[in-house]
């Protein structure tokens, strides 16, 4: 798909569609004034009859407009004017962008939202509109003769004459990676783990790392096994597929600046082991190493962006299946660290790579840590299915996770860390237990990977509910939605523009 900025006047731009986002109330003033009257008065008589008043994700459709040179004209709500941010004009967007690739488009022109909305800038609005035509525009029918979305071949951005064009394009080239990196981490969620596991995941992101130059380092069983990874091993041992540890590093920092690391859950299928999950529970569980994938996508669009930051990204990756040689209740795990894990429940299995890949990354120079997981089904009890629950060792680094996940317009929350949890994971035969009882089930995950991060700031990010989506919405795809993707560039934009500094 092709993005480029003009400045054309909205009556005159071609192609299928035209675009135009229309808050509540709305005047018609300026280019919607003229819209409006190159269209006789069409726009007004919608406002009139309450057809469209701009509010939220509404969208009108007027085909075969006469006096404008587009074939359609999409209009979208974009909400009250002084409510809209960076998450509302993308959802906004994204719905637009959903209605118009439903059918075979080349062309389309979006009318980039005007001036006056919230405190956006005009870049900032730029760029959102590129992330959420690059995304809106892809499906989840990779394996379907039948599509449901068709990629836009060529999409103009109008833009009012008298900007900064080149500041413009670098944020449509800032919104286009952002995209790429949102669908990327997509396509490695949608597609059903006999496609992704972890040999093909570490696979695909060594091709990554070669286009993209980036330093790549690809742990198999047996590194795994000298490495004394007995946790995140034994996970993978009741499968057949050979487990993988990913670590890329990219450094755009000046040199002795502190390191950033991103550490990703990498299941690649969660059957839950001997504790086995039910049908029900067990059918999404493709999604398990979404984490992995947005850690993946991130260094991928962190290197693209060319960010001044030293960052690295690990990814644990495994199967748990429960083969003969699974790992069984009450056996007793040596951590990398030394910490000696009693096994309660093997559907507990994420904080158990985890706890390895993190003691790795602290090996590896990781300076502050930010862990990406879709670790407990308590986290979406707590919080619903759209909100990400944030756990940290460190407010202050947590706070500046926090601030970023705003400005990218994702919604987290943070849950509490009381030293009182650290009770509940404790085990009559071992140093810990890997569950904590019946509740706070998200703090208590989060309690166990606390130990394995030696005081170093640390957030970790739990992702189960908003990393998949089981149907569709008018502004998102059903299947994996790529939440955080934005969240983690904007951090690690932060934290190289703030000299990595807590
Ligand atoms: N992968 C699951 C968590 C999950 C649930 C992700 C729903 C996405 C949607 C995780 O490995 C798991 O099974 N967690 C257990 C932990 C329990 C056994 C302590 C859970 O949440 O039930
Ligand atoms: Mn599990
Ligand atoms: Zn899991």
């Amino acid at each position: 798909m092709n993005l480029q900025l003009a400045t054309t006047p909205w009556t005159e731009a071609a192609g299928d569609w035209l675009i135009v986002g229309v808050p509540e109330p709305f005047e018609l003033a300026g280019p919607l004034g003229a819209l409006d009257q190159a269209l006789s008065g069409q726009i007004a008589r919608l406002r009139e009859s309450q057809d469209l008043t701009g509010k939220f994700a509404e969208t009108v459709t007027v085909p075969a407009p006469a006096g404008i040179r587009a074939k359609r004209l999409l209009l979208v709500g974009l909400g009250p004017a002084d409510k809209i941010g960076d998450a509302s004009l993308h959802k906004a967007l994204m719905t637009a962008a959903r209605t118009v690739s439903a059918k075979k488009t080349e062309r389309i022109a979006v009318a980039v939202p005007t001036a006056g909305l919230g405190d956006l800038s005009t870049s900032r609005r730029v760029q959102i509109t590129a992330t959420a035509f690059s995304v809106g525009c892809v499906g989840q029918d990779l394996n379907r003769a039948e599509k449901k979305r068709f990629p836009l071949e060529s999409v103009d951005l109008l833009v009012e004459t008298g900007q900064e064009m080149a500041k413009l394009k670098t944020a449509v080239e800032a919104g286009t990676i952002l995209g790429e990196a949102i669908n990327l981490t997509r396509e490695l969620v949608n597609q059903p783990a006999m496609v992704v596991y972890p040999a093909s995941f570490a696979q695909r992101a060594e091709e990554l790392a070669r286009q993209h130059h980036l330093h790549c380092e690809v742990l198999d069983k047996a590194a795994l096994e000298a490495e004394k990874m007995g946790s995140l091993l034994a996970v993978s041992a009741g499968s057949d597929q050979p487990p993988r540890l990913v670590f890329l590093e990219y450094n755009g920092a000046a040199s002795g600046a502190p390191v950033l690391a991103l550490v990703g859950k990498g299941v690649t299928f969660d059957s839950g082991g001997l504790s086995i999950k039910s049908n029900e529970n067990m059918l999404t569980m493709k999604c398990d190493m979404a984490g992995a994938a947005t850690v993946l996508a991130t260094m991928v669009a962190v290197a693209r962006l060319k960010l001044p930051v030293h960052v690295i990204g690990l990814m644990g990756l495994v199967e748990n299946l429960t083969g003969g040689s699974a790992m069984k209740l009450g056996d007793v795990l040596t951590a990398r660290s030394g910490v000696t894990i009693e096994v309660q429940n093997t559907d507990a299995e994420g904080r158990l790579v985890l706890a390895d890949v993190l003691d790795f990354a602290l090996t590896k120079g990781a300076g502050s840590l930010i862990d990406l997981a879709t670790l407990t089904g308590a986290c979406v009890v707590a919080l619903g299915e759209e909100v990400v629950g944030a756990m940290s060792n460190n407010q202050p680094w947590c706070d500046q996770v926090l601030a970023a996940a705003k400005a990218a317009g994702e919604d987290v929350w943070q849950l509490p860390m009381f030293a009182h949890y650290d009770e509940l994971i404790k085990s009559d035969v071992a140093d810990i237990r890997n569950i904590g009882g019946k509740w706070g089930g998200a703090i208590t995950a989060a309690k166990f990977l606390e130990g394995f991060v030696k005081e170093k700031p640390w957030v970790h990010l739990d992702i189960a509910g908003p990393a998949f989506a089981s149907s569709d919405k008018p502004h998102r795809e059903g299947g994996g939605t790529g939440w955080m993707g934005r969240t983690r560039v904007e951090v690690a934009r932060a934290f190289g523009e703030g000299g990595g500094k807590k």
